[in-house]
């Protein structure tokens, strides 16, 4: 009777026994699958944070628009010519998770290959993800281009086609330490009217 009772108790505590192991296998494995989550997770979260908030954009320097104050024209076709006051808005858009100093820089205004302009815009900052804009003054005239190329150009149509380029050094500051030099292009096309007096067609690369 006695010898039984002993038999029993070995094989509940045997049974218990495996049961406990069954247990802590199992919570051995959900420990395992929480570590490897957790790491599947990490690695995510530094992906996400590698490609898209420490990815260093190209900032992109533009004209928007332009307004004039004092515009002359003469479309005679043996030696035409044009002189204007321009005042250009010109934007600097920062795509980037972080500031962009920007340095001053040259731009510089084109018919054709002959120099008609040219301006000198500040230095300054776009914040983090936004646009800054900004007015430079610009005096247009056609002191370079021969009176018979621009009096042929007008015997075609009532607009002056023009580009402007310009380069733009910067540095881009990532998480507030992290600095990386980048500088852009301006090349923006654009049809000056002269009989409307306006720029029209704008178009930027
Ligand atoms: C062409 O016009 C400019 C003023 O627009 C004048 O100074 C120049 O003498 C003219 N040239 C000729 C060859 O007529
Ligand atoms: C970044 O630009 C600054 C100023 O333009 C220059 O002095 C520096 O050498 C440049 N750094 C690199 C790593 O090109
Ligand atoms: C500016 O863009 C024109 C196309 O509109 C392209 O032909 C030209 O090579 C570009 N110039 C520069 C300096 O990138
Ligand atoms: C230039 O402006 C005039 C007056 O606003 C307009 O009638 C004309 O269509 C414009 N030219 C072009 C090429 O769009």
């Amino acid at each position: 009777m006695a010898e039984n009772g002993q038999q029993r108790k070995a094989y509940d505590e045997e049974v218990a026994s495996v049961a406990e192991r069954e247990e802590r296998r199992k919570k051995r494995m959900k420990c395992f699958a929480y570590v490897a989550a957790f790491a599947v997770f990490q690695t995510a979260v530094i992906l996400v944070f590698a490609l898209v908030v420490m990815k260093v954009r190209t900032p992109k320097f533009r004209v928007r628009s332009a307004r004039f104050d004092d515009f002359q024209v003469s479309t005679l076709v043996t030696n035409a010519s044009f002189s204007a006051r321009m005042n250009a808005e010109l934007s600097v858009k920062n795509a980037n998770f972080g500031r962009y100093k920007y340095q001053d820089s040259n731009i510089e205004f084109f018919y054709q290959d002959y120099k008609v302009g040219e301006a000198v815009s500040p230095k300054g900052k776009a914040n983090f993800k936004s646009t800054k804009k900004f007015i430079v003054p610009v005096d247009l005239n056609s002191a370079n281009v021969p009176g018979d190329v621009l009096g042929n150009e007008f015997r075609q149509h009532a607009w002056i086609p023009l580009t402007s380029r310009a380069t733009l050094k910067g540095k881009v500051t990532l998480m507030l330490i992290f600095k990386k030099n980048k500088s852009t292009n301006m090349n923006c096309t654009m049809n000056l009217n002269t009989s409307s007096r306006q720029i029209q067609d704008l178009e930027c690369k």
